[in-house]
This record gives C-alpha cells, sequence and structure tokens, in this order.
C-alpha cells in the first residue's frame, strides 16, 4: 500500500517543484554553444538559494554538484565540468531543491542550436512518453500502468528503454516508494492512490537501452554512443487526471524567444 501525502504535505512539495520549474527556465536562458555546463550549475545553484532553498542534489550520495547536466550519449548524473556546449548537442538538466523539509525533482532535455532532425524527433517522443505515463497516473491504476505507457510509445517509435534507472516517490526523500519503472506489464506492480507523489521520468535511448558508469562514478552513458532524453515531472496521482506540480511551461516561455 503506497502512501498518499496530506494537503499540506503537497503544498509544500508545490512549492518545491514550482522553485525547480523556475531554476530550470533560469538555465534555459544561459543554454548557447560555448557555455561551461560548471556555469550553468553555478547559475542554478544561486538561482535556488536566492529563493530561500538549498540545491536538493549537492552532497546527496555525495553529489558533487547542484545540477546533473548530460549531454549526448550521458543518459543522466553527469557531472557539471568546463565542457562546454557545443552546436548540435542535446543536454539534460535534472534539478532539485530541498525546502521546507521537502523535495523538487524535474528535469528537461534541451537542444544547443540547430540539432539534427533525427535528434529533435527523440526528444519529442521522449516528452511524449512522459506525457503518455502522466495520463496513465491515476487513482485506482497500477505503476505498471505508466511503465507500459511510456515503453510501448517509445518503443513503437523505434527508440529504447534505460532498465537500470527508474522514476520514484518525492517527499521528505527525493527517493521515496515507488520505483517507477519506464517499462513494464500493464496492471502490474503498486496500487496508484489519490495523494501519492511521484516523479516519472523516462530516460529513452535512440540506439541500444544498455548504458554503462562513467570513470567519473557518476556519468550513466548509452553503450553504443547514441544519443539519449530524459524528462521528468512531479505529479500527484488523483482521480480521472493527475495535478502537475512542476511544469515545462516557465521553459518554453523562455525557448519562445
Ligand atoms: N534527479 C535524479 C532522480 O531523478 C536524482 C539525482 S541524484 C544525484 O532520481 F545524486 F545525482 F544528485
Ligand atoms: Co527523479
Amino acid at each position: 500500500m503506497l502512501l498518499a501525502k496530506t494537503d499540506e504535505e503537497v503544498e509544500l512539495l508545490r512549492l518545491n517543484n514550482d522553485l525547480v520549474s523556475r531554476t530550470l527556465a533560469e538555465v534555459a536562458r544561459h543554454i548557447k554553444p560555448g557555455v561551461a555546463t560548471k556555469k550553468l550549475d553555478r547559475i542554478a545553484e544561486e538561482f535556488i538559494r536566492s529563493h530561500g532553498a538549498e540545491p536538493g542534489f549537492l552532497g546527496y550520495n555525495g553529489y558533487p554538484a547542484t545540477l546533473c547536466i548530460s549531454v549526448n550519449d550521458a543518459v543522466v548524473h553527469g557531472i557539471p565540468s568546463s565542457y562546454e556546449l557545443h552546436e548540435g548537442d542535446i543536454v539534460s538538466v535534472d534539478c532539485g531543491t530541498y525546502l521546507h523539509g521537502f523535495y523538487g525533482d524535474s528535469a528537461f532535455t534541451f537542444t544547443v542550436g540547430e540539432v539534427s532532425p533525427e535528434v529533435q524527433r527523440l526528444l519529442k517522443v521522449t516528452r511524449e512518453c512522459l506525457d503518455l505515463g502522466i495520463e496513465a497516473a491515476v487513482d485506482g491504476a497500477r505503476v505498471g500502468d505508466i511503465s507500459y505507457a511510456v515503453q510501448s510509445h517509445a518503443e513503437s517509435n523505434g527508440y529504447s528503454v534505460v532498465r537500470e534507472l527508474v522514476g520514484h516517490g518525492l517527499g521528505r526523500h527525493m527517493h521515496e516508494k515507488p520505483e517507477v519503472p519506464n517499462y513494464g506489464a500493464r496492471g502490474s506492480g503498486p496500487k496508484l492512490v489519490d495523494g501519492l507523489v511521484i516523479c516519472i521520468e523516462p530516460m529513452i535511448n535512440m540506439g541500444t537501452k544498455h548504458v554503462y558508469q562513467d570513470v567519473d562514478g557518476w556519468t550513466i552513458r548509452t553503450r553504443d554512443g547514441k544519443p539519449s532524453a530524459h524528462f521528468e515531472l512531479a505529479i500527484v496521482v488523483r482521480k480521472g487526471k493527475a495535478e502537475r506540480l512542476s511544469t515545462f511551461s516557465y521553459i518554453e516561455e523562455v525557448l519562445r524567444f
């Protein structure tokens, strides 16, 4: 049996995830060829702290930064560095906050300058996977319904689903029950209840599903070196339709200009 959040807890999670969403939009303003990923990290850290919150990832299991910045074949958990973004790169920016005892956690994959149509399609389908996963996350459904929605859309478009990393419950801890895999069978897994807060985060590869961990001890990369996309939102399970606690709308406002 999965535990629902109270309305008060949901409001604190909403504060966190709104701040994460606005931090990602602040980062979006600075994504262009030539910018070092560690500069993006500094911008995010200052933005989060200026809003009275703390970076949620910094120090988590010893993680050394505010953001996870994962470029091209990096799937997730890329460490910000002196690497300068190049025209044609795709870059997953994953951001966490900690405020009033709760966490925020969301991610968006950006394009740097002009990106090939093949890669644009990977991003589009991965976002659709997230939207379909959210549509499946209703009271009375099961975790496997989310998993199936994501996997079937990815695979029917010729892509593969990373197995080693999963979505998760979110609350006073960044990773709570349940695990939310991006692959699985309809009707399987624990039952979703009204008030359950989860992060859904498809990691979808253009080529093989297999990944490995970089020698830096963090970065997860595709084994074939082909690109991977990652989008993550935090939601509350409700009757009929999930409620989104984080949003890409601030990012889209920035990207429109
Ligand atoms: N954002 C990741 C997730 O969605 C967590 C990052 S953990 C860190 O689960 F250690 F890299 F910070
Ligand atoms: Co997450």
